[in-house]
């Protein structure tokens, strides 16, 4: 497929091959700029970045590691700027600080890793010659919220005794968001942020839940519950339960507290993306990202009122507290013997079939049997085991499509499928050991996002296009890119998808693809760029001039550290790896693709 030009519109370039190249590597006639890196100046006050003098203080100045979803939003009256909203969603000790010892992290360690968490509001600029984007430090839409910061839960299951603890009798104040992957924008103007892998700042969990979220029963790697009480469970058993929750953050409020909405379930959220019912009210698609673990949407019963008044934004921030939370039983239309685990076609051609939303709560309403309404929002995993909610190979992030309605989720992997003990492949997830993933794509009945009932099929079944085990949408295999491990999935202005990937299994690095998904090209994948090594590409935004990505955690190889890196993305040999944001656009000035 190398070197074709042709494409859908907005997916003509020529695209890039796979590689290992520790770079950005981007279509011939694109060119590209480091957006912000982590460590640099955003508020007022905060030095520069100097890898040999970091603190907790400089860092809760200055944008933070591991970038992750990336949200651009507009702002009105301040030409040619935007506000970009970014996740930070962990920390590499190990390729931040020179001569860390896992063993014995010293406290300005651990607090810079606390502020090196969390979310970075920064007004962006662009320069009008080149299209280049830069920071605005200073900004006084720049904010910083990261381990101690306070957040406020809401909806449902706020107060509940589940949610207390020795410093917040309330059940409703909360320090910090944990392990922020991808997450979403809102069409009433804020963001939302997937709480994911929190368990892993939790040490000595005991109970049944504290296991079925994976919180370990020993020690942590990081070893915070040595410096903060509130990480180790056995001190603060419900402390665990104020994380894995969807955050809604307002970035054109600096003072306001972001809520967390307990409406929406606790597991590990990957990512919630809204779409409105033609009556105006959200509906919120999420993912579980675990092997075996479930796909979710909320049905808000609150319609969205449309302006900026105060009033209107005041109202929009309570959307996501009232409503239905549901999770998906997905069936296949195939005899179950046709699915023989190798990822071959059934015989009618397709991976699909119907799907089911089944209820899990209503407000303070329960759904489940033997469980009630603040048991379930807290421990929605058990909820869904419950139900018999399909066991899905790991859903990443999902993204409905603006033009078809369409849903897309991407399924990442899971090599643990058709283990001995574990669930083995059905239509939805038909590869045992599977280590490609897919992506599915879901169409509500009547296109009513609040339906009770879907049709799914298989969008792509990722992999070597010369793999027999593959699918591209039905289109010739020999005109495609490979790919391996789509995790984040956005739109283009022109309808199409694209897919970041995260552990590309094809022994070359992991990128950015362009897939249509209408018309004859239906299928058609290309290649957009690649990362440098050791990182994964996350958060893209893809607007009519210009494709930003996130470049997490470049150089995370193991045995890696600051003194042997295996990278030295972006600034070169002897400087420190650091994850950062790129703009890729086209050096014509011309737009994304076309
Ligand atoms: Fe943080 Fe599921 O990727
Ligand atoms: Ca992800
Ligand atoms: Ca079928
Ligand atoms: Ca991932």
């Amino acid at each position: 497929p190398f070197g074709r030009t042709d494409g859908a519109r907005g997916l003509r370039f020529a695209p890039v091959a796979p590689n290992t190249t520790d770079a950005v590597t981007v279509p011939d006639g694109y060119t590209q700029n480091v957006v912000i890196r982590w460590g640099e100046p955003i508020l007022r006050g905060a030095p520069a970045f100097d890898p040999d003098k970091q603190s907790a203080k400089a860092q809760a100045g200055q944008f933070g590691y591991n970038n992750d979803f990336l949200s651009l939003l507009p702002l009105p009256g301040e030409h040619g700027r935007q506000v970009l909203v970014a996740n930070h969603e962990y920390t590499d000790e190990i390729l931040m600080f020179k001569g860390y010892d896992p063993a014995k992290p010293t406290r300005e360690q651990v607090e810079t890793a606390w502020a090196a968490h969390g979310l970075s509001v920064v007004v962006v600029q662009e320069e009008r010659k080149s299209g280049k984007l830069t920071p605005v430090p200073r900004h006084h839409l720049n904010r910083r919220l990261h381990t101690t910061s306070e957040f406020r839960l809401t909806g449902p299951a706020a107060g509940s005794d589940l949610l207390k603890t020795s410093a917040d009798p309330t059940g409703t104040k909360v320090l910090g968001t944990l392990n922020n992957c991808a997450g979403g924008t809102t069409p009433w103007g804020t963001t939302l942020h997937g709480e994911e892998n929190f368990n892993q700042y939790y040490a000595n969990g005991s109970s049944a839940t504290d296991k079925r979220y994976g919180i370990s029963t020993g020690a942590t790697e990081r070893k915070w519950e040595l410096f903060d009480k509130r990480f180790d469970v056995k001190q603060e058993p419900n402390e665990p339960h104020r994380q894995g929750w969807v955050v809604e953050l307002d970035p054109y409020d600096p003072d306001s507290t972001p809520r967390k909405h307990t409406a929406l379930g606790r597991f590990k959220h990957e990512a919630a993306q809204p779409r409105l019912t033609a009556d105006g009210r959200p509906v919120v698609y999420m993912g579980d990202d675990e092997r075996f673990d479930y796909f979710y949407k909320f049905v808000s019963s609150k319609r969205m009122k449309k302006g900026t008044s105060r009033a209107a934004r005041e109202h929009n921030l309570t959307l996501l507290d009232e409503g239905t939370l549901y999770v998906a039983k997905i069936t296949g239309d195939s005899p179950a013997a046709e699915i023989d685990g190798t990822g071959k076609l059934p015989t009618d051609g397709e991976f699909d079939g119907s799907g089911q939303w089944i209820p899990l709560a209503t407000g303070d309403v329960s759904h489940v049997p033997g469980m009630t309404a603040e048991e379930v929002y807290v421990f929605t995993r058990l909820a869904g085991d419950k139900v018999g909610a399909t066991k899905m190979d790991r859903p990443e992030d999902v993204e409905p499509s603006p033009r078809t309605g369409r849903v897309y989720v991407a399924l990442t992997n899971n090599t643990d499928r058709g283990k001995p003990g574990k669930a083995g492949a059905d239509e939805a997830n038909p590869r045992n050991l599977n280590k490609h993933g897919q992506v599915l794509e879901l169409a509500e009945h009547w296109d009513d996002p609040a339906s009770d009932g879907f049709a799914w099929r298989l969008f792509l079944v990722a992999g070597d296009p010369e793999d027999p085990a593959t699918y591209f949408a039905g289109f010739p295999k020999d005109r495609v890119s490979p790919i391996s491990c789509p995790d984040n999935v956005a739109f283009d202005p022109h309808g199409n998808l694209w897919l970041s990937t995260d552990g590309n299994q094809l022994g070359s690095h992991d990128g950015l693809f362009g897939v249509a998904t209408r018309g004859e090209r239906r299928g058609e994948l290309k290649q957009f760029l690649t990362v440098p090594k050791g990182a994964e590409t996350c958060g893209p935004i893809i607007q009519d001039r210009r494709v930003l990505v996130a470049v997490q955690h470049p150089g995370e190889i193991d045995g890696a550290s600051v003194e042997k890196p295996a990278s030295v993305w972006p600034d070169g040999p002897g400087r420190i790896v650091r994850p950062s944001v790129v703009a890729v656009y086209r050096k014509d000035g011309r737009d994304i693709g076309v």
